[in-house]
């Protein structure tokens, strides 16, 4: 991966912030290889719940942007995707590399920006992010990116968090609640106090126009409802919120 110096401000930021991140998120990571089915978000509503994912994987070639620990791509895997995991974190990869060896499930894995994605065009069917470049990279760069990498008729799918749980969260401490913090005209760019992160948060017609823009059509948009016994370990939205409001979305979009 280019050096630090020439990597985007916000690029080099996520960086830093996943690489001091990683530790923390070695737990999960290691729960989530070791699960059968895929779940989806913060919420791990299952795959059978939701229906994410195409039906016809097998033999697919698939990416995942921002894979991080790359249980995203080890599901995929396993249901017969040639996956490819691209990640900005050499902390994050390391993780994922020793639970590739630990399950015996090997797949490449890029230490890259999303924003330029060191793959030929058209390479792909299939390209998919989890709370990664779809939150972390500047959909201005990385959408164009996932588009030149897919072939016609490729798929990309992104989970994010939803417009008004962005909207109603607060700053700091303490769990969503009913009152809209901050406007949602002008909503893009997103720094929290106290995270050297930088976010990317959009609108729905944003998303709308950015992916039409680059050559995708908007198949789906599916609001995630956590079942009544879903759990989290996240403390910023509770269960009796996202039973009300969507609290995640997640982004169909196919290739023209
Ligand atoms: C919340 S993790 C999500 C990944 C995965 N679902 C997981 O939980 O392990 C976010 C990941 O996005 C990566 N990321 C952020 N910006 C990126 C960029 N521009 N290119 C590639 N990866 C990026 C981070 O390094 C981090 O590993």
């Amino acid at each position: 991966m280019a050096g630090d110096s020439v990597l985007p401000e916000h690029v080099r930021r996520n960086r830093a912030r996943w690489n001091a991140e990683a530790p923390s998120y070695v737990a999960g990571a290691e729960r989530a290889w070791a699960r059968a089915e895929p779940t989806w978000g913060v919420w791990r509503v299952p795959e059978s719940q939701l229906g994410v994912l195409p039906k016809d994987l097998a033999g697919k070639a698939g990416i995942e942007l921002g894979c991080g620990t790359a249980y995203v791509s080890a599901w995929l895997a396993r249901r017969g995707v040639k996956m490819v995991g691209l990640d900005a974190s050499p902390a994050q990869l390391a993780t994922a590399r020793r639970l590739q060896r630990e399950h015996g499930l090997e797949f490449p894995l890029i230490e890259a920006d999303a924003e330029r994605v060191p793959c030929r065009g058209a390479a792909f069917d299939l390209a998919i992010s989890e709370y990664g470049a779809c939150l972390w990279a500047d959909p201005d760069r990385w959408i164009p990116e996932a588009a030149r990498i897919l072939r016609p008729g490729g798929e990309l799918i992104f989970l994010v968090n939803s417009v008004l749980f962005t909207l109603c969260v607060p700053a700091e401490n303490g769990a969503t609640g009913e009152r809209l913090l901050r406007p949602a005209f002008g909503m893009r760019r997103l720094e929290w106090p106290g995270d050297p992160g930088v976010e990317f948060h959009l609108s729905h017609g944003d998303w709308i126009r950015v992916l039409r823009q680059n050559g995708f059509d908007v198949e789906d948009l599916i609001e995630v409802q956590p079942p009544p016994s879903a759990t989290t370990s996240y403390d910023y939205v509770t269960l009796d919120w996202a039973r009300r409001w969507p609290c995640e979305e997640i982004w169909r979009a196919r290739r023209r």
